[in-house]
């Protein structure tokens, strides 16, 4: 094991050349920022890809869309889909995760037995209040993988599940449920939200019906840039009630009738969500660059030091130790931690929180051990100093 000079005296094995990237992000400059699950930092180029937009659109007007425009949705898909396994053709971008599972949702209009849809409790509400919100379906919520695996018969229609749960940062075997789903002539939806651009991903030989994920997190695009993976032999066979014009097989030539696209289009509404699409290639970039591989390495050692800290610290640590179910953050549970939360955000130490599990650490590839160090330092501060019980009762925000 090699130190790491960026890394001061943690040793942490030098996967990745951190300093090579810190400046890239601009904000490591002035914050510790370890808030990488939530909204991860932003690369220095989104802003010039931004710029790339508004001159596009200042120069160029409306042949801007003839001239990439248009097929964003598809192009930026095939970036993402190089990240998460998916072949070309297979990946369109919507504006978040939501709309994502809805135009899924959309391509069944199911009759009973098989109108039933199982997920964790552990999902992310967004995705669950959508489901809940079908009328035509029934839902069954489990605590647990084994659960979930019980509750699989020929009787459901879509598996949800999260590749790594946001709350406790737990991932899941995909692949058991994937298997379990195939048996019983179920579709898994895989949100990957919380796993793409961290832990190596691979859709296609996974099997999975369809694959959903935004771009705030880990792939540092920011917002506005969700994702929807679609396995090739069920694009051409799906006709999704959720469609708009850029899923017509000839867009331009505004027909009163539809007609679906023959590829991952017909999964597509309206007008794109240009300026985020823009602005979410430069995180792709650096992802690509680095590698999704290297990063679970690198990610994987950060973790391990974090989770060694708040242990000698006397800290409880809720989320998983075994790397083989650890996604990349780490939640520590002190007492107050939400004031916590707020004291370590006046020293400029971000981080989140998340009722029941604790404080949520997410470092990614370009943070630093001395930058773990002190973050488990200062809790350590807070808490001896009591300087975190001016807070208390601070509600969960981000
Ligand atoms: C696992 C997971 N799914 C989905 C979302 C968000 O969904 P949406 O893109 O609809 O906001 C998040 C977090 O923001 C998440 O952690």
């Amino acid at each position: 094991m090699g130190a790491n000079p960026s890394n001061g005296g943690v040793p942490i094995l030098a996967v990745v050349d951190v300093a090579d990237y810190r400046d890239r992000f601009p904000i490591l400059a002035e914050t510790t920022y370890l808030i990488n699950h939530s909204l991860a930092a932003m690369p220095a180029a989104a802003e010039d890809r931004i710029l790339e937009y508004t001159r596009t659109w200042r120069t160029r007007g409306i042949r801007a869309w003839g001239e990439g425009w248009w097929d964003l949705p598809l192009t930026v898909g095939d970036q993402v889909g190089r990240i998460v396994g998916a072949p070309p053709g297979t990946v369109c971008m919507h504006q978040n995760v939501t709309i994502a599972v809805a135009v899924i949702l959309s391509c069944f209009r199911p009759p009973p037995p098989r109108n039933r849809i199982v997920y964790l409790e552990g999902e992310f509400p967004s995705v669950r209040y959508l489901l809940q919100a079908q009328p035509e379906v029934e839902i069954e919520v489990v605590p647990d993988l084994d659960a979930l695996l019980d509750a699989i018969d020929e009787r459901t229609l879509l598996v949800p599940v999260s590749h790594v749960l946001f709350k406790t940062a737990e991932l899941q075997d995909v692949a058991v449920v994937q298997r379990r789903a195939e048996e019983a002539g179920a579709h898994v939806v895989l949100d990957a939200y919380q796993s793409a651009g961290a832990v190596p991903l691979d859709v296609g030989r996974l099997g999975v019906a369809f694959a959903v994920g935004g771009s705030v997190k880990w792939l540092c695009g920011g917002p506005g840039a969700g994702w929807l993976y679609v396995r090739p032999d069920l694009i051409g066979r799906l006709e999704p009630a959720l469609v708009g014009w850029q899923g017509h097989a000839r867009p331009f030539a505004f027909e009163p009738e539809l007609e679906y696209a023959e590829g991952i289009a017909r999964f597509l509404t309206g007008t794109p969500n240009v300026p985020a699409l823009y602005a979410a290639t430069a995180g792709y970039d650096v992802i690509e660059e680095v590698g999704v591989e290297t990063i679970r390495q690198r990610s994987l050692e950060l973790t391990d030091l974090l989770i060694g800290l708040a242990d000698e610290a006397g800290f409880e640590v809720t989320s998983q130790r075994d790397q083989a179910r650890r996604g990349a953050s780490v939640t520590i549970r002190v007492p107050g931690f939400e004031g916590v939360h707020k004291e370590l955000a006046g020293r400029e130490i971000l981080c989140d929180f998340r009722p029941d599990v604790g404080l949520r650490l997410g470092p990614h590839f370009f943070n630093t051990g001395d930058e773990l160090e002190y973050a488990i330092d200062q809790i350590a501060d807070i808490l001896a100093s009591g300087a975190h019980e001016r807070h208390l009762g601070a509600a969960a925000r981000f």
